[in-house]
């Protein structure tokens, strides 16, 4: 509806992680189609998309994850009032590459108080990592200045994506 509240939420990690994937999932959760498959292709640069949840209207900036793309994410944070960071559960090679985008990303102080979900994707992978694992390797508890929160999540059946919503539009002011 016109009088629901505009809400501009950035949603980083690296490539492949699902990040797509997910938004796709948001947006047909709201419709009569939500068992459909998702299909998606890799990010070039980013996508704007829109989906509702109870009385907020989110706005959506779907980033590209790719080295040479990474450099966009920072030009979105002064604008975003939420951000999710998507984990690739089963990248454990990347996990490091993961910390240190994030590491990057925590420094600029726009973001300070921004609340932050991560999604630990694709948990249906059986060699993934747990969120708790995922939380340690990235050092998740040194994050003070903002609410934070980890939700275990699978892109493909949708499940965790509202539980992960939900906690970001209690956050969100
Ligand atoms: P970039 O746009 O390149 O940054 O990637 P992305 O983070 O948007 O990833 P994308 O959504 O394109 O998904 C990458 C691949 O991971 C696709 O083949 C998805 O089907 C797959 N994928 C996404 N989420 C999950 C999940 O929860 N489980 C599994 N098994 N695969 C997933
Ligand atoms: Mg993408």
């Amino acid at each position: 509806g016109v009088n629901k509240e505009k809400v501009n939420v950035l949603v980083v990690g690296l490539d492949n992680s699902g990040k797509t994937t997910i938004i796709e999932r948001l947006k047909l959760a709201s419709t009569k189609k939500a068992q459909a498959p998702v299909e998606v292709t890799p990010t070039v640069g980013f996508n704007v998309d829109t989906f509702s949840k109870g009385s907020l209207n989110f706005t959506v900036f779907d980033m590209s994850g790719a080295g040479r793309y990474r450099s966009l994410w920072e030009q979105y944070y002064k604008d975003c009032q939420a951000i999710i960071y998507v984990i690739d559960t089963s990248d454990k090679l990347r996990v490091c590459v993961a910390k240190d985008e994030l590491d990057l990303m925590l420094k600029h102080q726009e973001l300070k108080r921004v609340p932050l979900l991560f999604f630990a994707n694709k948990m249906d992978i059986p060699s993934a990592l747990t969120p708790v694992e995922c939380a340690q390797l990235l050092k998740l508890d040194d994050i003070t200045d903002k609410p934070w929160q980890i939700v275990p999540s699978n892109a493909l059946s949708g499940e965790g994506l509202q539980k992960g919503v939900d906690w970001l539009a209690e956050f969100i002011q």
